[in-house]
């Protein structure tokens, strides 16, 4: 026994940044973003805490859900940077939804949300589950370096949850690491020890474009492939693939590769809200929800991946 979906919510800070606001930042347009990522703008934190978002975003999926925050067994929180170094974020979270379950932070980066899944599975295959939130949230703008015209155009803030209950709607789930902390990382930042003898770094986003990019492109055609056949499908079986939204150029190229599913049925919104990381996949899943397109019985093939390097991977049928 695992899990299905019982309800899905997101939410993003009310402040939208254009290209050609980026543009007055640093050297760039909106031709040159648009063209090379198909970004159109983002979300970026003002006012708002990733707590209050991780909050809302949680309570949209109980209230979907049916589920009071007293009955949850667990909250998993995929993001690799709370509000605090401690308490954990899903920790922050449990306390304000007012639920008194167990929670932990899982980072993963980009693939954080379908590493929290696969956890979350393995509660609900013991037994010892019966009601789980995930929650995948990123706010990146704080450590964007918003002087490095070719990372800061791709991130923003954001993220959603699911409430999963008992079932048998996740068909597949896979996960890998390939431990690689030059390609894509982000520092600490200050050490305050005394003691430590390096000078600090600001805890910026770091990049190594070109080889992600290929990184990217490798993984989502594997992982689709390998998740769809665990599941004991074909790509002629699967309804939506929900990808992860780092580059719409990365999503044409796999979904070229991998045929069968037409290109509209890949769930796009990085449009609207840039790369949020472990936030993208949930955000995907409630707008899809909310506008009614997922039918009961539909294959969903998601795939993520990012930092560590990490990718993770599903099939998902759903089951509302
Ligand atoms: N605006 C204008 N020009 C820019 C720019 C920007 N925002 N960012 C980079 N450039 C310039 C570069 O300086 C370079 O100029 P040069 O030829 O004079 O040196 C030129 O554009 C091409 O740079 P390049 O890095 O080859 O561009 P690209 O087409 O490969 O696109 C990325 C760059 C980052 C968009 C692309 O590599 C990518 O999406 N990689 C994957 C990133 C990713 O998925 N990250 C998250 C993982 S979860």
């Amino acid at each position: 026994m695992s899990f299905t979906i019982l309800g899905t919510g997101m939410a993003v800070p009310k402040y939208s940044m254009t290209n050609d606001e980026m543009s007055k930042i640093v050297d760039t347009s909106d031709e040159w973003i648009r063209t090379r990522t198909g970004i159109q703008q983002r979300r970026i934190c003002t006012t708002e805490t990733i707590t209050d978002l991780t909050v809302e975003a949680s309570l949209k999926a109980l209230d979907e859900a049916k589920v009071d925050p007293k009955e949850l067994d667990l909250i998993i929180c995929a993001t690799l940077r709370g509000e605090y170094i401690t308490p954990s974020q899903a920790c922050v979270i449990q306390s304000k939804i007012g639920a008194v379950c167990p929670a932990f932070d899982v980072n993963a980066a980009c693939s954080g949300f379908v590493y929290a899944l696969d956890v979350a599975d393995s509660f609900f295959s013991s037994g010892k589950v019966k009601k789980v939130l995930v929650v995948g949230f990123e706010n990146l703008s704080n450590i964007t370096n918003w002087e490095d015209r070719s990372t800061c155009v791709l991130f923003g803030d954001g993220g959603g949850a699911v409430v999963l209950g008992e079932g048998d709607d996740l068909l597949s789930i896979h996960t890998t690491a390939k431990g690689n902390p030059d390609v894509l990382y982000a520092p600490h930042g200050e050490n305050c020890s005394p003691f430590y003898k390096h000078e600090s770094e600001k805890p910026h986003i770091h990049m190594n474009g070109n080889e992600v990019y290929k990184f990217a492109v490798t993984s989502m055609v594997r992982g689709i492939r390998k998740a769809v056949k665990d599941a004991g499908l074909t790509m002629e079986d699967v309804t939506y693939v929900v990808p992860h939204q780092a580059n719409l150029r990365i999503i044409d190229a796999a979904a070229e590769r991998l045929g069968a599913v037409p290109r509209e049925n890949y769930l796009c919104n990085i449009q609207n809200y840039g790369n949020t990381s472990a936030g993208c996949m949930p955000i995907v899943l409630d707008e899809a929800n909310k506008a009614g397109k997922f039918k009961k019985g539909d294959i969903i093939a998601m795939c993520a991946f990012g930092g560590g390097l990490t990718t993770g991977s599903c099939v998902i049928r759903w089951g509302k």
